[in-house]
């Protein structure tokens, strides 16, 4: 997918977060080197055993994390706002496909699923929430899922990964790393080898260990994932940059 409009990117321009058009969604169904390299080893490891377990994945677009964790043993539910995230999720060809429950959703407002569930977790959603509101609103809301005790895990863009300035963020000239919902422009190589490009927003430290202390949890881990040296030799081009920029964070935080 190309990059079809420079649009600026400044804090008035907030608005251009993408819209997952058929495109995204399609191009969304092949996932990206620091999904597989990166996120999936430590996303993993940090919630554990979830066999026989009660998941909820918040913003669960096609459904990639839900199926791998539903082939575990998992009880699984995703929610997700775009309709045909939920469509593409419900219609892949996966044998435990079946067994998981799929509801189009804002997680911004409500959540009908009070106490139900051991593990809730956000992968690169937060960075698509346009308001500190939404965004606190979101972390109250999966916080309420939770049984007593149960974990919420959050992954998203690492808060320093736009003022570190990689090769592959683009942000305003003047952006400064206090701008809450700042746009900024990332792009991201498929492991079939096509570059995407998405427009996100940025949320500080403060914000997102802000508004999980809000919520009444506790935070337990902070994680900055990076990749393997094997992996980084395998593809120095796509992963070597992560080595010295900071581009995901994940938080594990107890109700
Ligand atoms: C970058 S995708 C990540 C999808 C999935 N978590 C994964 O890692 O494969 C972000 C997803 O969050 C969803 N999303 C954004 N804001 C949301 C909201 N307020 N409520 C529910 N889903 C939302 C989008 O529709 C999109 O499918």
């Amino acid at each position: 997918m190309n990059n079809p409009e420079e649009i600026a990117l400044t804090p008035e321009n907030k608005n251009i977060i993408h819209e997952w058009t058929i495109e995204q969604v399609e191009s969304a169904s092949k996932p990206n080197f620091g999904k597989v390299f990166v996120t999936a080893p430590y996303l993993l490891a940090l919630m554990g055993d979830v066999s026989s377990r009660d998941v909820l994945e918040l913003g669960c677009g096609n459904g990639f994390w839900l199926r791998m964790l539903a082939r575990t043993g998992a009880r699984v539910t995703g929610i997700d706002l775009a309709e045909n995230q939920i469509e593409a999720a419900k219609n892949w060809d996966d044998p435990n496909t079946q067994n998981i429950d799929y509801r189009v959703g804002d997680v911004s407002t409500a959540i009908d699923l009070q106490e139900k569930f051991d593990v809730a977790f956000f992968e690169h959603v937060l960075l698509e929430i346009p308001t500190k509101e939404g965004l606190e609103n979101a972390i109250q809301n999966a916080a309420n899922t939770l049984k007593p005790g149960g974990s919420l895990i959050i992954s998203d863009m690492h808060p320093f990964a736009p003022s570190s300035r990689p090769d592959n963020l683009r942000i305003a000239e003047d952006f400064n790393y206090f701008d809450s919902a700042a746009p900024f422009e990332i792009q991201s190589k498929r492991m079939d080898g096509e570059i995407i490009y998405y427009k996100d927003v940025h949320w500080t430290l403060g914000d997102i260990t802000g508004a999980i202390a809000k919520a009444g949890l506790k935070i337990t881990d902070v994680i900055e994932p990076l990749p393997s040296e094997n992996d980084v030799t395998q593809y120095p081009e796509e992963l070597s940059y992560r080595l010295t920029h900071p581009m995901a964070i994940m938080f594990k935080a107890i109700k």
